[in-house]
């Protein structure tokens, strides 16, 4: 391969020069020569390690840009940062590291090149192109990279132990790797993982969820939440999933091990989305069944209510990971809370006041609701999932039909209180209340139209049964 491609952009002869004038050399490494051997398109992502001050660095680059950039400067790491175009180049200078036990603070050194591509976290990202003028594009890969890279695995450069606990977030990126890139993490690797998971406990929420958001984001999130299980890191992150797990018998009942439905579910659903906050309710979709789980010898295994319980339990979740408390969470907590409505449906005859009723509620999330619960659907009987997968194809239809009809999707009563109280000169009052519920009610059922004629005689016969008498116009 001719990594000289990598380094077309007229971007890197100017670092190239620029690291002569200073007279140290500068290489990049990292994830932007890893995805370029991987032909994962051109990142806008590039990290220059240099061979001295990275940050005198940026500066000289900034300097020699035409359009001289602005330098942002973490005088804490000794990075700096600039953008151009619509890339973002980062410069730090080679260290030598060693992290404290309880933190992720590091004691730095001034370092060659192999200290620093010693301290990376896997071997396929400690590979470095050469941008000094004579060597342009040469690769330094000292850890055989290249070859990890074709065998698709994931390795540290040093002993795994070393490289998890100088920053244990690495456990959470070789999972998410793997699931990105399909790669396998070597076996010392992974035992490692398992060894050192507790450690991932002073890791920021923040870091945390960037990573599982990368992994909820790829295309088989599965593949990452099995081997976050399997190496215990699972529950000290979503102990709600992990809590999923397992199959209970008693008297020879037994119920379907929820852990692993919902990994299916959210496979199913990554089919279907790329919304973020769609893959978040698939993967709490039945966080509520693990505290409700009963069984009465009468019906079995129940999990009464477990929508409203796990509706509630996704705001804690939201809260505790500092994830937004915002209108994401609540659409996450509306899709948990719906999730079982539109099952129902699709396991009988669909009518169009159960379909009116299911648009009134879900409102402009009725089509993600619809998504959700088709990938709900992991019987593994053919007859019962093709039954199921038509059903559904009906209820999609017929939201469709019921809508253009009724417009109940962001209902608006056709007769507003103020019309009822002005119709029989009320005070404020409870028929009020029970005028307008059954109008809502006769629309959603279908026995009037959603007009304002026919909600206008509904109005005054409701009326005249509680011995309300119109006032004189
Ligand atoms: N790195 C590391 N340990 C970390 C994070 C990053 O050693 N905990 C190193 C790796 O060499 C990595 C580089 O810093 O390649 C850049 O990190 P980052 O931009 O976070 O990741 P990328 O590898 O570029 O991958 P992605 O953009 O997919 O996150």
């Amino acid at each position: 391969m001719n990594y000289k491609e990598a380094l077309q952009h007229p971007v890197f002869k100017i670092i190239s020069q620029s690291a002569k004038e200073l007279q140290l050399d500068a290489y990049v490494i990292g994830g932007f020569v890893r995805d370029f051997i991987l032909k994962r398109g051109t990142a806008k992502d590039i990290d220059v390690v240099a061979i001295g001050d990275g940050i005198k660095l940026a500066k000289q680059v900034a300097k020699n840009l035409h359009n001289k950039p602005k330098v942002q400067v973490f005088k804490t790491y000794g990075t700096a940062m600039l953008r151009h175009d619509d890339i973002e180049i980062e410069f730090v200078g080679a260290r030598k590291e060693s992290y404290t036990e309880d933190s992720r603070n590091p004691a730095v050194e001034n370092g060659s090149l192999a200290d620093d591509q010693n301290r990376r976290d896997f071997t396929i990202n400690a590979l470095a192109l050469n941008l000094s003028e004579a060597h342009f594009g040469d690769l330094l890969d000292p850890f055989n990279g290249i070859q990890d890279l074709d065998d698709k695995i994931i390795r540290t450069p040093l002993d795994p132990d070393v490289t998890y606990s100088d920053d244990p977030l690495r456990m959470l990126r070789a999972i998410r790797f793997a699931t990105q890139l399909h790669f396998t993490i070597e076996k010392q690797s992974l035992d490692a993982i398992s060894r050192n998971s507790e450690r991932i406990k002073i890791i920021t929420n923040e870091r945390i969820i960037t990573e599982i958001n990368k992994i909820l984001e790829t295309e088989k999130p599965s593949i990452g939440f099995l081997l976050l299980e399997q190496t215990g890191l699972l529950k000290y992150i979503l102990p709600e999933i992990t809590a999923l797990k397992g199959i209970d018998e008693v008297e020879g009942q037994r119920h379907k091990d929820n852990f692993y439905h919902t990994l299916e579910v959210v496979d199913n659903i990554a089919e279907n989305t790329d919304n973020l906050w769609l893959r978040w309710a698939a993967l709490l979709h039945d966080i509520g069944k693990a505290p409700t789980k009963k069984f009465s010898k009468k019906v079995g295994w129940t999990f009464h209510a477990h929508e409203f319980e796990g509706s509630k339990m996704v705001y804690h979740l939201f809260k505790r990971l500092k994830m937004p408390l915002n209108d994401k969470m609540k659409f996450v907590q509306k899709m948990v809370f719906m999730s079982s409505r539109p099952i129902v449906l699709a396991q009988d005859i669909v009518t169009d006041s159960a379909v009116r009723r299911l648009v009134f509620d879900a409102g402009d999330y009725v089509e993600d609701l619809m998504t959700l619960c088709e990938a709900d659907i992991t019987t593994k009987n053919p007859k019962k999932f093709n039954k199921y997968h038509n059903n559904f194809k009906i209820v999609r239809e017929k939201i469709d039909e019921v809508e253009a009809r009724d417009h109940v999707r962001n209902f608006q009563p056709p007769i507003s209180g103020e019309e009822i109280i002005a119709t029989f000169n009320l005070k404020p009052s409870r028929e009020i209340g029970i005028i307008k519920e059954a109008i809502k009610e006769a629309i959603l059922e279908g026995e009037i139209p959603n007009e304002y004629e026919a909600a206008y005689q509904l109005m005054l016969e409701k009326g005249k049964k509680l011995g309300l008498t119109p006032a004189e116009s």
